[in-house]
């Protein structure tokens, strides 16, 4: 049930926004898929295709930071995340957009290889800088001194693009696909997506709760265990909904977690990612990526297995993008 809250239009009309992202993304069905597990109708919200150099969750984020940043007359946009970060990649390619610089803290040594995301977040005229073996947070408050030293304005956005600002996006998401479902008549049950930084599935529940979707928003966690996730994308959403004005509360039972599949460990691709991947390639022609879409997908196939999924359900695999990761994964694909 939707609570006293204002209604749609007066919940984002007062916070910065500038247009990035082709909206609405496609509500597609896939029925192959469906077809192939025996299983639950299945259709897929399109954020792959959401645009800003190849797509991805990241847009709709951006859409408010980047809104944020220009209202405080920033010149340097300054993020953190790992080398094939799809966040860092849409990040570099809204700074390309509105004339702004880049400059992309990524963990760990440079590879030998500048493939998927980091050759994009080059093309991009992103700056790269690595973070050895030093915290991330040490680097980017060196960045934020240098620049501030020669005149420039560094806006940070953090890991993720996961702030209130950054999450908003997902509460404007949620509204867009409830109209997709009112004007189909569809009743959903449940959506599936992957979260790691929790700042999609936050943004979801608050959207959830503001616009009175009642069906389920599960997490496939990426790389957290269930409870430190939940606390996280709990703590995000109380302070996304105060943010944006809306007088809800939360309880841990709002945020469903699975971390069972997390196998071992962020971006190590298994054989659940690969058949998952293959799968929705060969049945609807769609691509998923290696780190997250192909691990909440393989999350998705296993709970339809194991009939924790029933098939006379209909369930929305919200895609969130990642697909250049895929070329990063090459030797692991073939
Ligand atoms: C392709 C893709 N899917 C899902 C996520 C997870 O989204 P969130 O960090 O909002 O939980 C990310 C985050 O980097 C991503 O790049």
């Amino acid at each position: 049930m939707a609570e006293q809250n204002p209604g749609i239009s007066t919940i984002f009309s007062h916070l910065p926004r500038v247009k990035i992202a082709h909206l609405p993304t496609p509500l597609d069905e896939m029925p192959r898929l469906s077809k192939a597990l025996g299983g639950p109708r299945l259709f897929i919200k399109r954020d792959d295709q959401t645009g800003l150099a190849m797509g991805g969750n990241k847009t709709r984020k951006l859409e408010f930071l980047v809104a944020d940043a220009l209202a405080q007359r920033a010149t340097t946009l300054i993020t953190t995340g790992a080398p094939q970060s799809n966040h860092c990649r849409q990040t570099a390619a809204a700074a390309a957009k509105f004339g702004l610089r880049a400059i992309l803290v990524l963990a760990g040594e440079p590879p030998e290889d500048w493939t998927g995301n980091l050759l994009l977040d080059t093309l991009l005229g992103a700056e790269v800088r690595w973070t050895g073996p030093r915290q991330w947070e040490a680097v980017m408050a060196e960045i934020v001194e240098e620049e501030r030293d020669v005149g420039r304005v560094p806006y940070i956005i953090p890991y993720g693009g996961s702030n209130p600002i950054g999450v908003t996006g997902y509460v404007a998401a949620m509204a867009e696909f409830l109209e997709q479902l009112e004007q189909r008549s569809l009743q959903v049950q449940r959506i599936v997506l992957a979260s790691s930084s929790g700042g999609t599935q936050a943004g979801l529940v608050v959207g959830a709760k503001a616009f009175g979707f009642g069906g389920r928003i599960e997490g496939i966690s990426v790389d957290k265990e269930r409870s430190v996730l939940r606390e996280m994308v709990l703590r995000l959403a109380a302070k996304t909904a105060a943010y944006v004005g809306l007088r809800s509360t939360f309880t841990p039972r709002e945020f469903t977690i699975h971390d069972e599949y997390v196998g071992q460990g962020y971006g190590i691709m298994g054989e659940a990612e690969r058949e998952a991947i293959r799968l929705v390639a060969q049945t609807e022609g769609i691509l998923l990526d290696p780190v997250y879409t192909g691990r909440a997908m393989a999350g998705l196939i296993d709970l339809i297995r194991q009939e924790i999924y029933h098939s006379d359900e209909t369930i929305v695999f919200w895609h969130t993008g990642g697909t250049p990761g895929l070329f990063a994964y090459r030797d692991k694909l073939l």
